[in-house]
């Protein structure tokens, strides 16, 4: 049977699922079994940001999968305590982190903490109407696209969906314990949400002992330049989750807080969470981006990124409506009239990943490692795509 007929028949069908078969890559670079190259601009949606079979990364896993991959959580392990050392080091010597393995449980685990902050008085979360926070039941019902809400429900209680920023306040009661925003909206279009407002509400959470939590599984480990959106946002939340990039392709994500004593023994666990080799790989992936960022390297990339997107923004006013994101976490608003997917679908034949956000979005995301002349050649390419439209 022909590979794509086994995954029809033994694979659950709950992906469009485009059957181009990947064997390898390097950097920005993939390539498939034809021996076809493709440039990256999805990292596997915002997941290889330090690049393809990166050398500095693999190498340490191999080491650690040579020595050992997994005991328990109910021992100490040495690669997890300096990940979460490395991550506060990155962002506050306050904050310590839980360690799990996705976006979805990240926070599932911060909506834990959060209900148990609220000591059974508090337990209403704000959500934004637009916002994605994953497909597990909670975080599903915390997600305020609702139509993403039917067959699965009933849900638990205590969602309650903001039109948006400026009415976040609107809707808060005696029963809301906690704020969850992402501060650059990745599945809802890559909204940013405005900087002065976003510390405004931070002030009004510090006030009124309400949790403020951002949710940075797709804004964080430097996609949109700096090691979370919260720093260059300026604001100290009580609990951030990460996930995607942190590990440069193995499961994990984080929940990070400065509460340390909200939850005790056996309040909060994960078999895999944080093992031997997704703290390895996540302490790696954390010291070559550091390092890209410390040398400006990043920076000098982003800046070329920007202008590359501003470039085709200017060029192509008949297809794009506006250029959208941040750092390196951007894309186009496109118009209505063109239809998306054609878009993506020209692009692949061009031999350019690019992916959707949304209903009228396109996402640009190489891996922050990328070389200058792959960046261009990419934008080059999107160039001649838009020009067929
Ligand atoms: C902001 C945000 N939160 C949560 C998630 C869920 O992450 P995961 O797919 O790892 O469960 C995503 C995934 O796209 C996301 O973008």
């Amino acid at each position: 049977m022909k590979i794509e007929n086994i995954d029809k028949k033994y694979v659950l069908q709950t992906y469009k699922r485009n059957y181009v078969n990947f064997t390898h890559g390097k950097n920005a670079f993939l390539y498939d079994d034809k021996g076809n190259e493709y440039i990256d601009f999805m990292c596997g949606i915002s997941v290889v940001n330090a690049g393809h079979a990166n050398e500095y990364i693999n190498n340490k896993l191999k080491e650690q999968i040579d020595k050992l991959a997994h005991t328990s959580n109910l021992f100490l392990i040495e690669p997890q305590a300096k990940l979460a050392q490395k991550i506060a080091s990155l962002f506050d010597d306050n904050y310590a982190s839980f360690f799990c393995n996705s976006g979805t449980e990240a926070n599932e685990g911060a909506i834990k903490l959060a209900r148990k902050y609220g000591k059974d008085e508090r337990y209403k979360i704000i959500t934004l109407k637009n916002s994605f926070h994953g497909r597990t039941i909670t975080s599903l019902k915390a997600t305020g696209q609702t139509d993403m809400h039917n067959y699965f429900g009933p849900f638990p209680d205590g969602f309650v969906y903001a039109e948006d920023i400026d009415d976040i306040i609107n809707k808060v009661d005696k029963k809301t314990v906690a704020i969850m925003i992402e501060l650059v909206q990745g599945e809802g279009g890559l909204e940013r949400l405005d900087k002065s407002k976003v510390q405004e509400i931070a002030k009004y959470c510090k006030e009124n002992d309400i949790l403020l939590i951002v949710d940075e599984v797709q804004t964080g480990v430097y996609r949109t330049g700096e090691f979370l959106a919260s720093i260059e946002y300026d604001i100290k939340p009580d609990i951030i989750t990460i996930a995607k990039a942190l590990a440069n392709s193995l499961p994990i994500g984080a929940i990070i807080t400065k509460h340390k004593d909200i939850f005790s023994i056996g309040d909060h666990g994960s078999t895999f969470g944080g093992n031997f080799l997704s703290s390895q790989a996540g302490l790696a992936t954390l010291e070559f981006l550091e390092k890209l960022k410390s040398s400006s390297k990043l920076d000098k990339t982003i800046k070329n990124y920007q202008e590359n997107l501003s470039s085709l923004e200017q060029k192509y006013p008949n297809i794009i409506i506006k250029k959208v994101g941040h750092g390196m976490m951007g894309g186009y608003r496109i118009k209505e009239n063109i239809n998306i997917d054609d878009i993506i679908s020209v692009a692949f034949k061009n031999k350019l990943l690019i992916i959707k956000a949304g209903k009228n979005t396109i996402r640009i995301f190489p891996p922050l490692s990328v070389e200058k002349e792959v960046l261009n050649d990419g934008f080059h390419i999107l160039d001649y795509v838009f020009s067929s439209f």
